[in-house]
């Protein structure tokens, strides 16, 4: 061990005892791991929703795994102890960047059921039937999680699959401790796993919640196990998907065992480009959230931020005009890029952007009116989840899994314990008419059979001198990109450190509807006086994402960044 290593290992050492580190007996390492929102390790580092998604995830680090091990214990992990948005029912896109440098990004997102149609959220009036493509069996989409679990570990784990599914099974079987923000969340969902189910699922208990309760879900338990098995098989074919089928049948909607047989989770190039000399990798369509960052990030590019100051009234001036933009563009021209035809290269071009950004005037706010989408040249030639995680080797994985809606539909399958998706109300359902999260959409994103809905899901990871430099991504609906965006602006423009980063106050534009989202008292008074008098329409909200980062430092160290907006949790070592 060089002398600058041996210093770097006495510090973290210390850190570990200071920050009140846990001794994990697991399997055949007894190495300390410490835990909390904002730890400094120097090898494995894992940053969750979940302290037991991420307990789970490091120690499949010390055990010898690489980061897509832990990832994928991580996922199924969190599909019990976060059944908020972790999932077997629902699906997520997972960003990759190996120790080489080499990138790879898989998309499990959800697919429209083949008997899915353009119109079946509509009345014989055509218009909107509310709550049809949210709190109903006709809101799931055919699930990808699974399949693309099991696709990450085949192609890049090293430990074997029962190792890396068995935490989950035993956090099913014995159960673990619900945290206060969940207990609340639960009991707020409360009637509506009441209504939406037949029988009592494992999320109602006689009584109410409350922090320390143990929640057991011995059928989802079993799902697993199947899963272990049989691998895909355990999920798409047999005992689980006639679970699946017969639950649809009882509430008439579409997937049958022909959508799930044929579900495949799709390998893609992730989406690229450069931010003041930084590389950014992230997901590519069918989220729009990769494209939309870089959107962000190219436009902001040709402003003076760092002079400006962070939260000045010139800054986020600028930031907001590039949110309308990019979500102007994001409207008309993205959805799945196996159905319709994008212009990415044009939408993510310097020149395009820069041209975009060109007319905003620094002494008025932009209508929505007055920004329709761009013409980028054809140059062809409130729930989800965040997880991030470095290996020691430098391996890492940056990925967002969700049900869509805070426990999805709130239907769980009958006799297989876990929760279905309502991601078909991420489609665009009608022309025009706002989702969940107040998003439109046009043709691109209408819905077809077989097609996946578009989403904002933001997993991203940036690259500093070809070395591995941040990892972060976030929930939060079309809150996604933004948070995303503003974290990274606040480390490379700001130069704050991950934990100021992510502390920081944010704010949300997406062009429609008419307004600037902000946390309260997350921006100081008078900047907000000059901006309203610019013409910009403030409305104070709850968090805005709950991002989970990992940012490494010339020395190797991993300083985490596990938003103090939710219950996130990071391990490391
Ligand atoms: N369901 C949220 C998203 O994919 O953006």
């Amino acid at each position: 061990m060089s002398f600058c290593k041996g210093i770097i290992c006495i510090s973290v050492l210390f850190v570990l005892l200071i920050s009140g580190c846990s001794r994990n007996e697991a399997d055949n390492s007894n190495s300390l791991f410490s835990e909390g929102q904002f730890i400094t390790s120097d090898s494995g580092m894992v940053v969750s929703a979940h302290p037991e998604s991420s307990k789970v995830g490091i120690n499949i680090l010390r055990k010898g795994g690489n980061a897509m091990d832990a990832a994928a214990a991580v996922e199924f992990a969190l599909a019990v102890c976060y059944p908020e948005a972790g999932n077997l029912g629902g699906g997520g896109f997972m960003v990759i960047r190996k120790a080489s440098g080499e990138t790879d990004a898989i998309d499990y997102r959800e697919k429209a059921p083949a008997a899915s149609r353009r119109d079946m959220f509509l009345d014989s009036a055509g218009n909107v039937i509310r709550g049809l493509s949210t709190n109903s069996h006709l809101a799931c989409g055919v699930p990808g999680t699974v399949d693309g679990i099991i696709k990450v570990h085949s192609k890049y784990g090293k430990l074997p699959f029962n190792e890396i599914i068995q935490p989950a099974i035993d956090l099913a079987e014995k159960g673990f401790p619900v945290t206060a923000v969940q207990a609340k969340s639960l009991n707020a969902n409360r009637i509506n796993f009441i209504e939406r189910n037949r029988i009592r699922p494992a999320f109602v208990k006689d009584s109410l919640w409350k922090e320390g309760d143990t929640l057991i879900q011995p059928e989802l338990a079993n799902t697993l196990k199947l899963i272990r098995d049989y691998g895909r098989d355990g999920f798409y074919k047999g005992i689980t998907a006639q679970r699946i089928e017969a639950e649809m049948k009882r509430g008439n909607g579409l997937i049958t065992s022909e959508d799930l047989a044929s579900y495949d989770a799709q390998w893609r190039e992730p989406v690229t480009g450069t931010y003041r000399g930084y590389r950014i990798i992230a997901a590519p369509p069918p989220s729009g959230g990769g494209i939309i960052l870089l959107q962000l990030l190219g436009m902001v590019e040709n402003f003076p931020l760092r002079k400006w100051g962070f939260h000045s009234a010139k800054a986020i001036h600028i930031m907001i005009e590039a949110e309308k933009r990019a979500f102007a563009d994001r409207a008309e021209f993205l959805g799945d890029p196996d159905y319709v035809k994008i212009p990415v290269n044009g939408l993510i071009n310097k020149r395009y952007l820069k041209g975009r950004i060109s007319n905003v005037d620094m002494r008025k706010a932009s209508s929505p009116e007055e920004i329709t989408a761009g013409n980028p040249e054809w140059i062809e030639s409130e729930e989800t989840t965040h997880y991030s995680v470095v290996d020691a080797f430098g391996n890492a994985v940056a990925a967002t899994t969700t049900l869509n809606a805070t426990f999805g539909t709130s239907i769980v399958v009958e006799g297989a314990g876990f929760l279905l998706n309502n991601q078909m109300d991420d489609f665009s359902i009608k022309p025009g008419y706002p989702n969940i999260y107040g998003l439109t959409g046009s043709e691109a994103n209408s819905i077809q059979p077989g097609k996946r809905m578009l989403s904002s899901m933001t997993p991203a990871i940036v690259e500093k001198n070809k070395k591995l430099f941040l990892i972060l991504g976030s929930p939060g609906g079309s809150t996604i990109p933004t948070s995303v965006f503003q974290v990274i602006v606040n480390v490379i423009d700001f130069r704050m450190s991950i934990k100021d980063a992510v502390i920081a106050g944010r704010f949300h534009n997406q062009w429609l509807p008419d307004q600037t989202d902000m946390e309260k008292e997350s921006i100081d008074s008078l900047t907000i006086a000059v901006l309203r008098n610019l013409g910009h329409k403030f409305y104070t909200r709850s968090a805005i994402g709950r991002v989970n980062a990992i940012m490494i430092d010339k020395n190797g160290l991993r300083h985490s960044g596990a938003d103090p907006r939710g219950n996130n949790v990071a391990c490391g070592y």
